[in-house]
């Protein structure tokens, strides 16, 4: 599958979530995700599938035009466009996956892996030598343009206004949820 020619991509190939199920079950009520909102998000599946690499032009430039951001990629000032690119790789299909995948334990797998990867795994997929750890306060700020920039691609195929409206509530919803899920690794035990 196209899936697994990118490189550092291991949906399905990681270790278990210390999150289960019942657990998620709880997080998705506390998001207000229900069923419809699941509907909603195939049909921004559907509606960004042919739009991920202008999306990814919009964040990329987005965290480029922040140096504070950017040095992320990179270390002393220095960006590292190999670990850029090999990043936006598994972020466009990350796109996807949040639309598409259904949300069980082997999501559940993939979003603790991901925690890791800006934390304590930072650049041993792409074997980078950059700065360690992608701070927690931006993190969850972060929230706000993954969500608010996501809107216009949304109205971008004739799509009514309520539909851009329900699409862009499910997409909020799911990215709250997800970023939750990355935070573990970050908290302190005992404490997520
Ligand atoms: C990795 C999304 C916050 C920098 C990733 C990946 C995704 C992603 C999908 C690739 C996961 C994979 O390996 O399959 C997001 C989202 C965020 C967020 C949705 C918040 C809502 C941030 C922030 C920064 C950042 C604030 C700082 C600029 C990075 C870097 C990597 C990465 C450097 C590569 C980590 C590694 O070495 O493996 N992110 N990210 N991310 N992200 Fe984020």
């Amino acid at each position: 599958t196209q899936t697994t020619q990118i490189p550092g991509y291991t949906y399905g190939e990681v270790a278990t979530s210390p999150v289960s199920e019942a657990d998620l079950d709880l997080l998705k009520q506390t998001v207000l995700l229900s069923e419809e909102d699941v509907l909603y998000l195939q049909m921004a599946g559907r509606v960004l599938k042919d739009q991920t690499e202008d999306i990814l032009d919009v964040w990329y430039g987005f965290v480029g035009s922040h140096p504070y951001l950017a040095q992320y990629f990179g270390k002393k000032d220095q960006l590292n466009d190999a670990y850029l690119a090999s990043v936006r790789k598994r972020f466009g299909q990350w796109i996807m996956d949040t639309c598409f995948r259904s949300y069980d334990q082997q999501w559940l797998n993939y979003q603790h892996e991901i925690g890791l990867r800006h934390l304590v795994k930072k650049n041993q997929t792409d074997g980078v030598d950059a700065v360690p750890i992608i701070h927690f306060r931006y993190l969850v700020t972060f929230i706000v343009p993954i969500t608010a920039t996501i809107k216009p691609f949304l109205a971008r195929k004739g799509n009514s206004v309520g539909e851009v409206e329900n699409m862009y509530n499910a997409w909020f919803k799911a990215i709250t949820l997800t970023v939750a899920l990355w935070c573990y690794p970050y908290v302190k035990e005992g404490t997520f």
